[in-house]
Order: structure tokens, then C-alpha cells, then sequence
């Protein structure tokens, strides 16, 4: 039976050219970075060239990347490390579509005594820039926003968003981790303080993160100890995985004009063929130059999302009904919530990857209608 993962924006699979650079790592270059002998001293130096050319991609300084455990981490480095550095200020404001590693991290602040404010979006999960404006106010922390959405692909127009806020000198925090999987970012033309970003979406390992954070912004550590990564994170560094993060996002970055265009073409046909066949509903932008490229959130009439997941899953074909990331979500999925979507049952979520090819997609469009037929039968 022939695989079909279906479910990159869950994750992706490491790329071979990654897995070679980090297989020294993990043999006989294993020193600690921190050791003063020529073992540690090598990795120091690797990961520090690592962390230059990541910053050169992404046109920020050495000085403004942190390497941390995952991105969950970099978001909870961002929320809670801004607020421990300014507490006089009691306000955030984030949008009801957010991953769970920003509404989970907001929902503790809640209790540690913060209000948090849910931006109003519309129906295809775009932010209402006006609401932005109103709710910004004196008492206002920060806001924190998802650049794409994981479940419906949206992206936020953030040269706007960080214009609004960069007007009233409020911190913005942005979670890049679905948007660098996708499109080239550029630092130095987005008026940005916090950024979160993950190895895991893009090829690179898992378990590996980076919080961006603009020079003049202050955040207070939350992990003490050895005073690694310029003391905001501390602990020995996941040599290989850093690694393979620099070298995961150099590929991206050679790569992603060619793979937007191939995602973007699956998508199209895929929605097409299934559309014309089975009465279903679009999720998230229309267009796909506001969706990121190969993301469709599918809803289908008369059917759980869950069953025809099952159904796929059967013939080899993996998807998703909401975020792989909320493991614990069962249910109608927030954002599906959030955006009043008119299928809330049965949706799916399809994210391909550069390893489907245009000639699969009549296969998987044809298996897509047995399934949900199938499932009318029984
Ligand atoms: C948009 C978004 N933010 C945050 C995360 C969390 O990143 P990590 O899995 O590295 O903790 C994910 C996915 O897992 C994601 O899709």
C-alpha cells in the first residue's frame, strides 16, 4: 500500500541532506559546548556559525537569536519572559484562533492575575484591525499573534498589525512557525519584537526551537542555569539539532519559491476534484495567495470529521481533523469555533507536502469520494 502523509503542517520528516549534518553531532563531535578543550570548543564554535547564518537568512543579528527546546517554548519564553520584565503592565491581547502554545500560555497569565483580550476576526479567520486599534490601550503588555494559521491556513497581514502596534510603542510577539515552513521571512522590514519559530515544520529535528528577539526588547529568563544562549535559556545545547535547524532552514530558503508553486497547484486540484464530486465547504481564505500554500481545511457535509480520518487512515492516507498538535482536542476544534465555520463535524484538514506529485492527486481525490461514500452507506 502506498503512504500518503498528508499532515505536514503536523510535522514533516527530517531531510536526508539535515540528517547528514547532524549525524557528526552525535558521534564522535558529542562534546559539551561549554567545555574549554578542543571537543566543546569546536561545537561552540559550530553552533555559533549555525546561529550567524540563520541570522543572515533571516536578516537579524547573532545576538537576537535564542535556540530553545521547541516552539511551545520560544512562545512561552515570549509571553511570560515580556510580562516578568514589565510588570506594571497587566493587559495582552492575542485572537481565539491561536495554537495552543500561545492560548494555553495566555490562559496562565489569566490566572496569574492578567486580562486577556480575544481580537474579533471574521469568518475566513483574518484579524479586525480596527478591534486591534480599540483594544490597545495604556494598560497593554503585548499582543501576540499567529502570522498562518496551522487548522485553516490563514495569514495575517502583519506589516499591518505591526504598524498598529508598533503606533502605540506596544511589544509584539508573532508565531512564525507555520508561516518559515512556507515563505521567506525578513526581520529587518517587519517592525516585530518577539518571534517563535520551530525546526520540526520545515524538516528539521523536533524538540528544537528559536525565539527571535529584537535587540532593544527586554524579557527575563525562565530557565536558570549554566547561562547558555546569552543567559535567556540556559542549558547544554542540542548540538546536532541546531544543526540540522540551520540547515533545514537554509534549504527552505533554496526552495521555496519552486515549493509554494507545487503546494499551491496540489491544493488547487485536489480542492477542485473533491468539490465537484462531494458537497463540502472551504475553511480559511478562498485564495490562495492569503492561505498557505498546500493547507486545506475541508468541511464535509453529513459525515464526522473523525470517522472519514479513520477511513483514510485505512487506505494509507493521513490527515488531520484539526491540529496534531492538540492532541487533547477532541471535539469541535477552537478555531472551526472561532470563524463559525457552516461544517463543524466533519472537518479536515489536508496540508501536503513536496513529496505528493501532481499525478497522485487523481488517486487521492477518487480515495477521498470512496471514503466519504463509503461512509454514507454505513
Ligand atoms: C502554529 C504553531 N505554533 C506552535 C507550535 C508548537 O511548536 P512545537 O511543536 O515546536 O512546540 C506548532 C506546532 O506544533 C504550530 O503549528
Amino acid at each position: 500500500m502506498k503512504i500518503f502523509d498528508l499532515d505536514h503542517a503536523a510535522t514533516t520528516s527530517i531531510d536526508k541532506q539535515v540528517t547528514e549534518a547532524m549525524l557528526p553531532y552525535l558521534f564522535d563531535s558529542y562534546g559539551n559546548p561549554s567545555s574549554m578543550h578542543a571537543l566543546g570548543m569546536q561545537n561552540k564554535k559550530d553552533i555559533n556559525t549555525a546561529k550567524k547564518h540563520m541570522a543572515h537568512l533571516l536578516n537579524c543579528d547573532f545576538n537576537e537569536l535564542i535556540f530553545t527546546g521547541s516552539g511551545t517554548e520560544a512562545t512561552n519564553l515570549a509571553i511570560k519572559g515580556y510580562a516578568l520584565s514589565h510588570l506594571d503592565k497587566k493587559e495582552i491581547i492575542t485572537t481565539p484562533i491561536e495554537h495552543a502554545a500561545t492560548l494555553n500560555t495566555c490562559l496562565f497569565m489569566e490566572q496569574m492575575g492578567y486580562t486577556i483580550h480575544y481580537l474579533k476576526i471574521d469568518k475566513q479567520g483574518f484579524i479586525d484591525l480596527n478591534d486591534l486599534e480599540e483594544k490597545l490601550n495604556q494598560q497593554t503588555l503585548m499582543v501576540s499573534i499567529l502570522w498562518a494559521n496551522n487548522e485553516i491556513g490563514t495569514i495575517q497581514d502583519l506589516a499591518k498589525i505591526a504598524q498598529i502596534v508598533s503606533s502605540k510603542q506596544v511589544c509584539l510577539h508573532v508565531d512564525a512557525i507555520q508561516m518559515v515552513a512556507h515563505y521567506p521571512i525578513d526581520l529587518s522590514a517587519l517592525n516585530v519584537d518577539l518571534m517563535s519559530f520551530s525546526a520540526h515544520k520545515c524538516h528539521g529535528p523536533k524538540g528544537t526551537g528559536m525565539l527571535y528577539k529584537k535587540m532593544t526588547t527586554q524579557i527575563t529568563p525562565l530557565i536558570h542555569g549554566g547561562g547558555q544562549e546569552f543567559h535567556y535559556r540556559s542549558g547544554t545545547e542540542a548540538v546536532a539539532n541546531i544543526i540540522g535547524f540551520e540547515k533545514a532552514l537554509t534549504l527552505q530558503y533554496e526552495s521555496y519559491s519552486t515549493k509554494q508553486s507545487h503546494l499551491k497547484s496540489l491544493a488547487e486540484l485536489f480542492y477542485q476534484g473533491i468539490k465537484k464530486a462531494i458537497p463540502c465547504h472551504l475553511n480559511g481564505p478562498e485564495s490562495n495567495e492569503t492561505r498557505l500554500p498546500g493547507l486545506l481545511s475541508i468541511g464535509f457535509f453529513n459525515v464526522s470529521g473523525l470517522s472519514l480520518q479513520y477511513k483514510l487512515n485505512q487506505k494509507g492516507i493521513y490527515v488531520s481533523t484539526g491540529s496534531a498538535c492538540h492532541s487533547n482536542e477532541i471535539g469541535i476544534s477552537h478555531v472551526i469555533q472561532a470563524i463559525d465555520a457552516p461544517i463543524s463535524n466533519g472537518v479536515i484538514r489536508i496540508s501536503f507536502g513536496t513529496d505528493t506529485q501532481i499525478e497522485d492527486i487523481p488517486y487521492l481525490v477518487e480515495s477521498f469520494i470512496e471514503c466519504y461514500l463509503a461512509l454514507q452507506e454505513d
